[in-house]
């Protein structure tokens, strides 16, 4: 059996963009593969290292998240990323085979970058060495648990890339040691926000929650970009450029066809059209609400769930630690 290793930041709570581009799709490979989910806190402070309140808090909701979107703590281990300090001893092993220009042309971290500067101005907090470096302790993540298979979006395949040079250079001077993962892609590898936006985003405020009510969800269908050339309920419109059918399509409307051939035909007025797409998300959202409730009226199976899968975590990168201080010849008194 194949291991899978993926991990999320604890910044907040999964929105559909996490589920339908990755997060969803663990859920399904969690029957197939010995799955390992990292909740990321130590990745997630390398942003919020000034707002430890959030990192905290948001390890225990997203937690509850994924167990509520399916994952199943039987099939899958879900750990704390600091409680494994293995993670950040293979990173300071790791830096020395990055170079800092290669890090900075990492076309995910240059995203980042230039996002932090539009949000904050070039005035704003410069570039940390922590920041710059968590590539290198993604890869850590993943060759700790010999993570072969990684399923992430789109976003996350330049880290990937790193992780396998690092991995290359590290197997090339030390020896075969450590595994190349490969990434998995679900179908939709990036999930576009309901204001049109190419990427749906907590920051960039055009996410739908799975912790949403439905009140929000419904006010946030209503808001939605629609085709804008369509004034009147009989306009002819192009469902290709509305964000209420792509929302249609990704949470699987049986319906899609009609849906696109009335839309194309002036037959479907927009207001019914976002009714229409409320009740299939009210419909996808009842059951991960109703098993949301369940661990939030149960927090003691969370944290137990957590303690287990990081017990377990431990173990196998306990393993990983050995044969690399072996190989890179610091076991001294073995
Ligand atoms: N960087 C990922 C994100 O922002 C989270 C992450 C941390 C991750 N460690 C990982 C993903 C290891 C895959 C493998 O979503
Ligand atoms: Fe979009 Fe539906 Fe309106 Fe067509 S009818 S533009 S798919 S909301």
């Amino acid at each position: 059996m194949k291991t899978i290793l993926t991990g999320i930041r604890p910044t907040g709570h999964l929105h559909l963009g996490h589920y339908f581009g990755a997060t969803g799709n663990w859920v399904k490979l969690q029957d197939e593969f010995d799955t390992y989910i990292e909740i990321a806190d130590v990745q997630a402070l390398t942003d919020n290292f000034n707002n430890p309140d959030k990192v905290n808090k948001s390890v225990k909701d997203l937690t509850i998240d994924l167990l509520s979107i399916g994952i199943d703590p039987e099939k899958s281990t879900l750990f704390i990323q600091s409680m494994i300090p293995e993670i950040a001893e293979l990173t300071v092993y790791y830096s020395n085979l990055v170079t800092i220009s290669r890090l900075e042309r990492n076309p995910t971290v240059k995203t980042e970058i230039k996002q932090k500067k539009e949000l904050f101005g070039e005035k704003g907090e410069s570039i940390t060495y922590g920041f710059l470096g968590y590539p290198v302790s993604q890869a850590a993540d993943i060759t700790a648990f010999k993570g072969e298979l990684v399923p992430v979006g789109e976003d996350q395949l330049p880290l990937l890339e790193q992780c396998r040079e690092i991995v290359r250079k590290f197997n090339s001077i030390y020896g075969e040691t450590l595994l190349e993962p490969e990434a998995y892609l679900s179908k939709f590898p990036r999930i576009k926000g309901i204001d049109g936006n190419e990427k749906m985003g907590k920051s960039l405020g055009n996410a739908i929650f799975l912790a949403d009510d439905e009140d929000t969800v419904k006010k946030k269908v209503m808001s939605m970009v629609t085709d804008t050339n369509k004034i009147k309920i009989d306009d002819k419109a192009n469902p290709d450029v509305c964000m209420v059918y792509y929302y249609h399509e990704l949470i699987g409307n049986p319906n899609l066809e009609t849906v696109c051939k009335e839309c194309k035909n002036g037959e479907r007025g927009c207001v019914a059209c976002k009714r229409e797409l409320q009740e299939k998300l009210r419909d996808f959202l009842k059951p991960i609400r109703e098993k949301r409730e369940y661990y939030e009226n149960n927090p003691e199976i969370v944290d137990n769930i957590l303690k287990e899968g990081t017990k377990k975590a431990s173990i196998k990168a306990k393993e990983t630690m050995k044969e690399v201080k072996n190989n890179m010849k610091i076991n001294y008194f073995e």
